[in-house]
């Protein structure tokens, strides 16, 4: 099957899954994600916020303009990269997502993984990162974000693990839009 076929199919599953489960709202859009099939970069952040919730499309809110100025900052093309998140569905009122909501929705983000085959993971932000290094045989490297942001794990010679600080934050903390372009440079160096 080819890539776009394998994709379409886990989507469609996908979305009957977030129809039957908790954090489901009519009126509201699960959030696959999107990109392209061909990237080297998956990006993945954490469950989709209000306007996301509302187009269906990953990181199109406030987070959203943050990173398109990163990856413009680092001279990459959003419809280049994947964009998507752990969870898919959006938590009430942007809360954490629970340990068993990440569960939930993990075995859609390894499938999309499988079926796009990235050189580099860019976890973003805490919950997403634990979830990834865990996933990876990494449990032991799991610390706060502060501490390992821009810090390049590789799994082999294919395949590298990149934890970065969520965008949201240079939304409440304008300072950090400079870390985080000097870690996004990553992205295009790797
Ligand atoms: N925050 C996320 O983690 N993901 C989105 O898609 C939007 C905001």
């Amino acid at each position: 099957m080819k890539k776009t076929e394998e994709i379409e199919k886990l989507k469609k599953e996908c979305l009957e899954f977030c129809k039957k489960h908790l954090l489901y709202r009519q009126g509201t859009e699960p959030v696959f994600g999107e990109g392209s099939l061909e990237s080297k970069i998956i990006l993945v952040g954490e469950a989709p916020g209000y306007y996301e919730s509302m187009s269906g499309q990953p990181f199109c809110g406030a987070a959203g303009k943050i990173l398109d100025e990163l990856l413009a900052s680092a001279g990459i093309k959003r419809e280049e990269i994947y964009i998507t998140n752990v969870v898919k569905l959006r938590p009430p009122n942007n809360r954490d997502p629970k340990p068993e909501e990440i569960k939930d929705f993990s075995p859609y983000l390894e499938k999309q993984i499988e079926i796009i085959k990235p050189e580099m993971i860019c976890a973003l932000g805490n919950f997403s990162t634990a979830y990834i290094l865990e996933k990876y045989g990494l449990k032991a490297e799991i610390q706060g974000i502060s501490k390992i942001h821009g810090k390049v794990f590789e799994i082999d010679e294919k395949l590298k693990i990149i934890p970065l600080y969520h965008p949201a934050v240079a939304t409440y903390n304008a300072g950090m839009k400079e870390i985080l372009k000097k870690d996004f440079k990553v992205l295009k160096r790797s």
